[in-house]
């Protein structure tokens, strides 16, 4: 986990927030390769699940809602977590996640525990009180079934279809911790999909199967190997208010197998909650018996920053190369999917010559406008290729003397470090080819 952490942010993955005063604790910004590498994720995710299939919409609703959404979603009497704080050193955790009935930190007697809610609060308007009081949302989901009479008035949509969104949500943690695993400010990429009320549990289960292979399948495609996937069926006694059926899809962290993400049954819970609390009509009227339900739901929830983690987790090698002096040498590589990859393409010349990095430059140039692609002119051409290896760029582009007599530069593979001739007017759709396969 170190090598991971000190690599992201040596590399530019991930910053401590606000460090130049100290930090925010547990609060991560994405630099320059991370904000690629999780635009891909969202971009990637929304394409499969939104654009690429006819039973899915897509949403973007605000982070702030009235707080009468969190009174019918039951949010506000029910997410909380339980909380102890050690009498001694005032440090709190989490109740559950404990091993021992005193203090981990100082070995200090701990209060009883008592429900503290998770959502964040703020105060919109200038003045602050019971009246301004609103709540960040603690899960993206509410955005959809509030917002659901409107897409059905809008769009027509017959059931069973489903509404994804991708934005942010706000938990106020106890325990925050292992650095973008468990944030206060994280992003979902959530599914609500409505189906018929069933008549029997295969009636429901067949979706919850459905979503349970896409999920797998879609974590299978972030590069993530299906051994390091644990399937946690949730005990009844455990599972959300909302929910009848949950399964935690878990990952091996190098930390401890740990939730990657989730898939829920909610029944008609919310849709019932808002439609009766809000005096809206919330129902939706099947086109053939003119019958009027509420819609049941199949929930699969992602978190990005944890689909970051265990991508990069997943994607990070060490192996040994041999160097020019007969010796090893440790590679250190992100072997992420090529779609995944923030840097596609790195061009560098074999030396700062001034014809070299010209002809470079030049086609530098040509292939920003295809590829997100880094040049590089410093240091060894050795030392440059580890450089992209280590942020996991699949092609190296070199430019020799030769190019300029030949019109022809040598491409480097990632993972075979296998080199090939390739002519510069072929150069980009040759990559193109390259990138597309598997
Ligand atoms: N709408 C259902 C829901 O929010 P959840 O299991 O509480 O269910 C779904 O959260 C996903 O959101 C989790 O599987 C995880 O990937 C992500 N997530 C939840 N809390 C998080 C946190 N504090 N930091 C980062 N990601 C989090």
């Amino acid at each position: 986990m170190e090598k991971i952490i000190s690599l992201a942010k040596r590399r530019g993955f991930v910053f401590p927030s606000s460090e130049i005063y100290g930090g925010l604790q547990n609060s991560w910004d994405f630099g320059p390769l991370g904000v690629e590498l999780k635009n891909n994720i969202k971009e990637a995710w929304w394409k499969r699940f939104v654009h690429q299939r006819s039973d899915m919409l897509g949403i973007d609703a605000a982070l702030l809602m009235s707080s009468k959404v969190w009174e019918a979603s039951g949010h506000l009497k029910e997410f909380s977590d339980p909380l102890v704080e050690c009498e001694k050193c005032r440090v709190r955790f989490r109740a559950d996640a404990l091993k021992k009935e005193d203090c981990p930190d100082c070995g200090g007697k701990l209060t009883a525990p008592r429900q503290f809610n998770l959502m964040l609060k703020t105060y919109l308007g200038a003045v602050e009180g019971k009246a301004a009081e609103v709540y960040f949302r603690p899960e993206t989901a509410q955005g959809i079934f509030v917002n659901f009479k409107n897409i059905l008035d809008t769009t027509r949509k017959q059931l069973p279809f489903g509404v994804g969104q991708v934005g942010k949500a706000f938990r106020n943690e106890i325990t925050p911790g292992n650095f973008i695993y468990r944030t206060r400010e994280f992003e979902q990429m959530e599914i609500e999909y409505f189906i018929n009320p069933p008549e029997k549990e295969s009636d429901w289960n067949k979706y919850f199967e459905m979503w349970r292979k896409e999920t797998l399948d879609w974590i299978e495609y972030l590069g993530i190997d299906l051994k390091d996937i644990n399937e946690l069926e949730i005990p009844k006694e455990e599972l959300a208010h909302y929910s009848k059926r949950t399964i935690d899809f878990e990952y091996k962290f190098p930390f401890g197998t740990k939730e990657l993400c989730g898939l829920a049954y909610r029944t008609d819970f919310d849709l019932k909650n808002h439609g009766e609390k809000s005096g809206e009509n919330l129902k939706y009227k099947d086109s053939e018996t003119g019958q009027e339900f509420y819609p049941h739901v199949i929930e699969p929830s992602f978190g990005v920053e944890r689909l970051v983690l265990a991508a990069m987790c997943s994607a990070y090698h060490e192996d040994f190369v041999p160097t020019s002096g007969n010796e090893t040498e440790t590679r250190v590589v992100l072997k992420f999917p090529k779609w995944l990859a923030p840097v596609k393409v790195a061009v560098l010349p074999l030396s700062k010559k001034e014809e070299l990095s010209r002809k470079a430059k030049e086609i530098h140039g040509i292939l920003r406008k295809k590829f997100v692609a880094e040049y590089d002119e410093t240091q060894s051409i050795g030392k440059r290729y580890r450089r992209q290896d280590e942020i996991g760029t699949p092609y190296c582009v070199t430019i020799d003397f030769d190019s300029l007599e030949d019109k022809a530069v040598t491409v480097r593979d990632r993972d075979t470090m296998k080199q090939e001739r390739i002519k510069i007017n072929e150069l980009g759709t040759y990559l193109e080819e390259k990138l597309e396969e598997k």
